[in-house]
């Protein structure tokens, strides 16, 4: 956020940023999303909802869940919420006590901590480099003193774009289910692949996982603040309780026009994005390497590079500032997704437009020299 702020500035005194460091689409929602919700506009009060959100948008849901992983979903397992940030914060306070550990991969999305540790929860980090692909494994969770309460996995995941493999979840979910722990499955960067790993929907494994959807990633809606989960039913009494508490209900206007986001023609409006994603990512791989940058996490997902550029620093934070005052171009330090580690490492958005990569590049390459400390 801080970086944000930074980039802001700049933008505004100087006017040539190019953001790879906030992580969403530089897109807006798809068009029949923007019709449906010119038609809401019209159609319907737009007051206060369901607290998990309308029934047409479930049904909705649950029919893509079908179509998309064969995975069959009763509309009353899905609950909508404010985004998956909204999401996480109700099954945290539904499945969680003050103390519990959930473990987590590190690096890993900074939120799941910060909250978890906001409600008292205990977090245990796994460090998950390289080796494990950024990913936890079986032989990390059967080495913990005890079965935590919890475990997230997102996957593509959030910073390195790791995508963890069908078997390896399979492995996990059947531990966790064994020793009764909540696997909850942030999977809300599914559709954003490029081709070398499957997207495993966690409940085509494991019923008693909680599963985590967004229209904040691959439908391009980060704005509009819809998520939603898929839940075991033991949890459907308190999350209904919980939500109608917390928010009231997630967004009346996403949720009318979030409907037209599961249609085919959205659905290739969409692929569309993440085949520029695609073109993106290559360029980056390609001129990053040629800059001498070629500790790069796979990328197999998302739309992020992580870059180990221990070489060039040890201090990201600091080399970012100075980046972005020398060239206009914002990067993601990594200290917010790795505490310990993240200081030698920075996150790429490559979401933008295609342009701003080569540009970006060929700023990065006549500033790399004057950057070294
Ligand atoms: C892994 C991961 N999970 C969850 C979120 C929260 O997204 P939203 O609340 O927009 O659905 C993000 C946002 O960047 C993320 O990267």
């Amino acid at each position: 956020m801080d970086v944000w702020k930074a980039a802001a500035e700049r933008q505004r005194t100087h006017g040539d940023v190019i953001a790879l460091a906030a992580g969403q689409p530089s897109t807006p929602a798809p068009r029949p999303v923007l019709d449906a919700a010119r038609a809401a506009l019209d159609q319907h009060v737009l007051g206060y909802t369901e607290s998990t959100g309308i029934r047409p948008l479930k049904d909705t849901i649950a029919d893509y869940y079908q179509r998309r992983y064969g995975v069959s979903v009763d509309p009353d397992d899905v609950v909508i919420t404010t985004g998956s940030s909204g999401a996480f914060t109700i099954l945290f306070l539904a499945a969680f006590d003050v103390g519990d550990t959930i473990v987590m991969a590190r690096p890993g999305y900074p939120a799941y901590r910060n909250v978890l540790q906001a409600l008292g929860c205990h977090v245990h980090q796994l460090d998950c480099g390289p080796d494990t692909r950024f990913q936890p494994t079986l032989a990390q969770l059967e080495a913990l003193p005890e079965p935590p309460a919890g475990l997230i996995i997102a996957s593509p995941t959030n910073p390195t774009g790791t995508i963890i493999d069908r078997a390896a979840l399979a492995a996990i979910a059947a531990w966790c289910e064994h020793n009764g722990t909540l696997l909850i499955s942030d999977e809300i960067y599914h559709g954003i692949s490029y081709g070398h790993h499957d997207e495993t929907c966690a409940w085509s494994l494991s019923r008693s996982a909680a599963v985590i959807g967004s229209v904040s990633k691959y439908f391009s809606m980060t704005g509009w603040r819809l998520g939603w989960m898929l839940l075991p039913p033991r949890y459907r009494d308190v999350t209904n309780r919980l939500a109608s508490n917390l928010t009231v209900c997630p967004p009346a206007i996403s949720q009318h026009a979030a409907i037209a986001a599961f249609t085919e023609e959205s659905l290739a409006e969409l692929d569309g994005h993440v085949q520029r994603y695609r073109v993106n990512r290559d360029i980056l791989l390609e001129g990053l390497n040629n800059l001498g940058i070629t500790r790069l996490a796979p990328a197999d997902g998302a739309f992020y590079l992580y870059a180990d550029i221990s070489h060039l620093t040890s201090d990201t934070i600091d080399w970012s500032s100075r980046l972005l005052a020398a060239t206009g171009v914002a990067v993601a330090p990594g200290i917010d997704f790795d505490t310990a580690h993240g200081h030698t490492h920075i996150r790429l958005c490559f979401a933008g437009a295609t342009a701003d990569m080569h540009e970006a590049l060929g700023r990065l390459q006549r500033a790399l020299p004057r950057l070294a400390t």
